[in-house]
């Protein structure tokens, strides 16, 4: 029976996984009890955006957006509240109230016919090959025969054949489907005669589907030499968004999330035959390039992000490697370091980097199916274990090149661009190797790489250090100082407990009221918050009231990142220099202070002498303090 709206309304909050919800479109990192990401309301290159599940909420603590699963949807899927509702009763088979319902062709219901079109559809098309039904079923069968394709390959995947009649299709789903939604799902198309005709002729059907295996599109091969194009793809539609989804996911989701990884392939045959022979954990992208959504829809499964790239070898095939690689980089910028070296026998942490990318390019120069097919699926295996990171690929890629380039001028042109992979490099040691490694192989000079590296970098500084910059350049020396010193409390993974950093912070004080009230607050949470992230929810808290306090919180959170990953030694002294320069600036405020009053003192005064007296011993010692810090 139906509850009553609220009890509706309810019931879909208990059951949405705010954390689950987001996943779908932000990349998120679990930290402590939140998770973590680049906040899709605005423009954000580190992660400012937290999920807290056990509060059920989310908020982004740079530009303010927050709210729970619900408003999270509507606010990204651009719904009502009350279409959401509804649409989310539908999809967990709730009941809603006899007040609420909408009318008969509301979008929910124009889906669902959609869909079930489309599932009618693969069952024909599948049906008609299977049973060997249409005069095309022998030519496809044998095509996909020669193609190493099975029965039961045929079955795993929904293979179908598209007679080449021009409505048989048509003439079986008008009996129960409008012409209006077979339309709209792509089955159909509009003759010119004004009747409608099928979309997919004379092709072999692969069905495509959704994450939940719903059929939502198809693609179709050309059976003939000539006929173009060599793929027929649907177009995107109600039920189908060709960026957001991959073929060969439903099937391969377990695998991958078994495997903690995943293998990005370009074709739907790569899919097919490599899930055919025991390589179940790859998918492909439908007839579209890599977008920033696939990879997002990717990082839900993979706890530690490990993308192998495996496109083809020719010319385009690297070029879509290396655009893939620069998506998924794009994609997790600002979660933190991207792997770049194999260091398995140092830490067993699988969850210490953004994400790891790989490239299988088995030197044959085969696709994946062909590969696997001719060559083997255990041969395709060893390649996978033994995949360069993507940094190794693209550094032996443009090393095995290096012949080309003789005259000083081209090979400076050339070694150019290996100055922003090196780059790239965080770990300085492993920068430093890979610099020598790459001298040597070039012969040329180590140190001049050295500074190419260094004029790239500070052409390209890191988004963090420009923000503070930006953030910082009105104010005074002194007050960037003591912004620094809080920002210390704010680090992600420092170290040391609060209790540690306030001792090493001592009786340092603060001159700014704004800073003062920081400071005072901060002390205060210290006694109650777990952790960090904790700390900067409850400071937002605490100053919902003061926009001052609350408008300085993100610039603190910018600076906190610099501090990020240091070691025990650096963290502490980067706090003993930030203390340093808080007392120098002091004292050398101080000194301009007492030089003012002592040039207004009249010489004549008895008492001005012993205040002369008093203010030179004054300014020596500081000058002498200062000069400590010099
Ligand atoms: P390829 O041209 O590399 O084909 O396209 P393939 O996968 O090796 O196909 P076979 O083995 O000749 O059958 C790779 C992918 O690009 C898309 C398809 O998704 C295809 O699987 N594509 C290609 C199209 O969408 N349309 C085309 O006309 C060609
Ligand atoms: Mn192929």
């Amino acid at each position: 029976m139906a509850g009553t709206w609220d009890e509706l309304v309810q019931e879909i909050k208990d059951r949405l996984d705010i954390v689950d919800v987001i996943s779908e479109q932000v990349v998120l990192k679990k930290r402590g009890n939140s998770y973590w990401g680049l906040c899709p309301f605005h423009k954000d290159k580190n992660p400012s955006f937290c999920v807290t599940p056990h509060m059920g909420i989310y908020k982004c603590f740079s530009c303010g957006e927050a709210g729970d699963a619900l408003k999270f949807i509507m606010k990204t899927k651009n719904i009502e509240f009350k279409d959401l509702i509804i649409e989310l009763a539908e999809k967990y088979g709730l009941e809603v109230p006899a007040s609420h319902r909408r009318g008969d062709s509301s979008l929910g219901e124009i889906k669902e016919q959609m869909l079930a079109a489309t599932m009618v559809a693969a069952e024909f098309y599948h049906d008609l090959l299977l049973r060997n039904k249409d005069a095309n079923a022998e030519i496809a069968l044998q095509y996909l025969n020669k193609r190493g394709i099975g029965n039961d390959i045929i079955k795993k995947f929904h293979l179908g054949i598209a007679p080449k009649a021009y409505t048989t299709l048509y003439d079986e789903l008008r009996k129960d489907f409008s012409n209006e939604i077979l339309e709209k799902a792509g089955l159909v198309l509009k003759s010119d005669k004004g009747g409608y005709i099928d979309r997919f002729r004379n092709r072999v059907i692969i069905p495509i589907q959704n994450e939940n295996g719903d059929f939502v599109a198809f693609g179709a091969r050309a059976l003939e030499k000539d006929q173009n194009p060599k793929y027929l793809n649907s177009s995107d539609s109600l039920i189908y968004n060709k960026s957001r989804l991959l073929y060969g996911l439903y099937t391969a989701k377990d695998a991958i999330k078994k495997d903690d990884a995943v293998i990005l392939m370009e074709g739907y045959f790569d899919v097919i035959s490599s899930q055919a022979h025991g390589i179940e954990n790859c998918v492909a992208s439908c007839g579209t390039s890599l977008t920033p959504d696939h990879v997002k829809l990717l990082s839900r499964y993979t706890k530690s992000r490990r993308i192998y790239l495996s496109f083809d070898t020719d010319s385009a095939g690297q070029k879509a490697t290396k655009r893939g690689a620069e998506i998924i980089k794009e994609v997790f910028a600002g979660l933190g370091d991207i792997k770049q070296f194999d260091e398995s026998y140092v830490s067993s942490d699988k969850d210490k980097y953004a994400c790891e990318i790989r490239v299988i390019a088995p030197p044959e120069g085969k696709d994946p199916d062909e590969f696997v097919r001719s060559v083997g699926a255990d041969a395709y295996k060893m390649y996978m274990q033994n995949a360069p990171l993507f940094i190794d690929f693209q550094l032996n890629s443009i090393l095995q090149e290096k012949d080309n380039y003789t005259t000083p001028q081209e090979k400076a042109q050339y070694i150019k661009q290996i100055i922003p992979i090196l780059a790239e490099i965080k770990n300085r040691i492993i920068r430093s190797e890979y610099v020598d490694m790459i001298a040597q192989t070039l012969s040329t000079d180590p140190d001049a790489i050295r500074s190419e590296i260094r004029i790239f970098e500070r052409a390209n500084l890191p988004q963090v250090e420009q923000i503070v910059k930006n953030v910082t350049k009105n104010d005074s020396v002194l007050k960037k100082a003591q912004k620094n010193l809080l920002s210390v409390f704010l680090v992600p993974d420092s170290p040391f407990t609060f209790t540690q950093i306030n001792e090493m912070i001592g009786d340092t004080t603060f001159d700014d009221e704004i800073l003062i009230n920081v400071k005072s607050t901060i002390d205060k949470l210290t006694y109650t918050v777990n952790n960090v992230k904790e700390l900067i929810e409850h400071l937002y808290t605490e100053f919902v009231d003061n926009a001052q306090a609350q408008a300085i919180l993100p610039e603190l959170i910018a600076m906190s990142e610099v501090y990020r990953g240091l070691n025990d030694e650096d963290f502490r002294s980067v706090i003993k220099e930030t203390i340093d320069k808080i007392n120098h600036c002091r004292q050398i405020k101080e000194t301009e202070q007492i030089k003012k009053l002592y040039k207004g003192i009249d010489d004549d005064d008895p008492e001005a002498l012993k205040i002369q007296i008093q203010l030179r011993d004054k300014i020596k010692k500081n000058r002498q303090k200062s000069e400590k810090f010099r």
